[in-house]
């Protein structure tokens, strides 16, 4: 197989099953305050990809782990990353009235309450990291939840959204590194932090640890130049959100900086680059090779 086909099967397999979990995470809709957890269902049952648990449960494999342990850690990733959505979308923010095919939630509800669902979601993430899986030992529940915070906090995921609001009002002085700081924090933290919970929860030791988060940390690269690209080249109907907003909005982007061809050859540096770490990894390097070649070729 080639073309990433085969870690797109195992994505496909998977889905059901991250469905699963994040429907008994969820409190039911009618829980009051019922248009809280309805909203909070409809930001997350949208159709996303669900790249995050795959990348939970990759980890796991490549620890000698299975899917079953890390299930409810990698729906407690998903819920925290549609918070990152839900937020990046908002009037201040990005300002978009499209995610996932539907209205934003600002547009369907209103904003207080896509704030407050935001909210709900980054704490029911990090809550059911700290209780779920109940078999794992409490130690590495705890280190789970330390590992999450901080590539979602201030010096990672949120400081990487900060400065791409900044650049957005005025490109900074040496906008490269700049941008290589923007995409570590707003896309690479969580990803790396993804693969590396995986293994954390199946019991790896620090040096397997490190080397998946090194991994992941080119794998989110990876995926937010093909963002960046899918944005001047992708379709509003295939990516489920409208395109040509970063150019509108004068974001700092990798396409913006360098061009559509260089930012093409940056994504074949780094497929190659990934591909030499999944190849080393002592499992799981062929899925993740794939996955290496799936994220080099998306189209949404
Ligand atoms: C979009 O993430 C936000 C970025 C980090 C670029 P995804 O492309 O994974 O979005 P969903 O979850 O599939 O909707
Ligand atoms: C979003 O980056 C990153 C986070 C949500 C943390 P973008 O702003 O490029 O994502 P899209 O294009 O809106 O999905
Ligand atoms: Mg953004
Ligand atoms: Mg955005
Ligand atoms: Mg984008």
């Amino acid at each position: 197989m080639s073309g990433g086909d085969a870690f797109r099967e195992y994505l496909a397999a998977l889905l059901p099953r991250v469905e699963t979990e994040l429907d008994r995470l969820l409190p039911p809709a009618a829980t009051p305050p019922a248009t809280l957890h309805e909203a909070m269902r409809y930001a997350v049952f949208a159709g996303g990809k669900r790249l995050r648990p795959a990348l939970v449960a990759l980890g796991a494999r490549a620890a000698g782990g299975g899917e079953d342990e890390v299930l409810a850690a990698g729906a407690a990733l998903e819920l925290i990353h549609t918070y990152s959505l839900v937020h990046d979308d908002l009037p201040a923010l990005d300002d978009d009235d499209l995610r996932r095919g539907r209205p934003t939630v600002h547009k369907r509800y209103d904003e207080a309450t896509a704030i407050l669902v935001g909210d709900a979601l980054l704490t029911l993430g990090l809550a059911a990291l700290a209780s779920e899986p109940a078999g794992i030992a409490a130690d590495r529940r705890r280190t789970a939840v330390a590992l999450v915070g901080e590539a979602v906090g201030s010096t990672g995921m949120i400081g990487g959204q900060v400065e791409d609001l900044a650049a957005e009002r005025a490109w900074p002085d040496d906008p490269a590194q700049a941008l290589a700081r923007i995409h570590r924090g707003k896309t690479a933290a969580l990803i790396a932090a993804a693969c590396e919970l995986g293994a954390l929860l199946a019991g790896a030791d620090a040096a397997l640890r490190t080397h998946l988060a090194g991994l992941g940390e080119r794998l989110g690269l990876m995926f937010q130049i093909a963002d960046d690209m899918l944005d001047q080249v992708g379709t509003t109907v295939s990516l489920g959100k409208t395109v040509g907003k970063d150019a509108r909005a004068h974001k700092l982007t990798y396409p913006a900086l360098h061009g559509l061809d260089e930012s093409r050859a940056e994504l074949d540096r780094l497929r190659r680059e990934a591909a030499g770490v999944a190849a080393s990894l002592p499992r799981a390097g062929d899925l993740f090779g794939s996955l290496i070649d799936y994220l080099a070729s998306r189209d949404h």
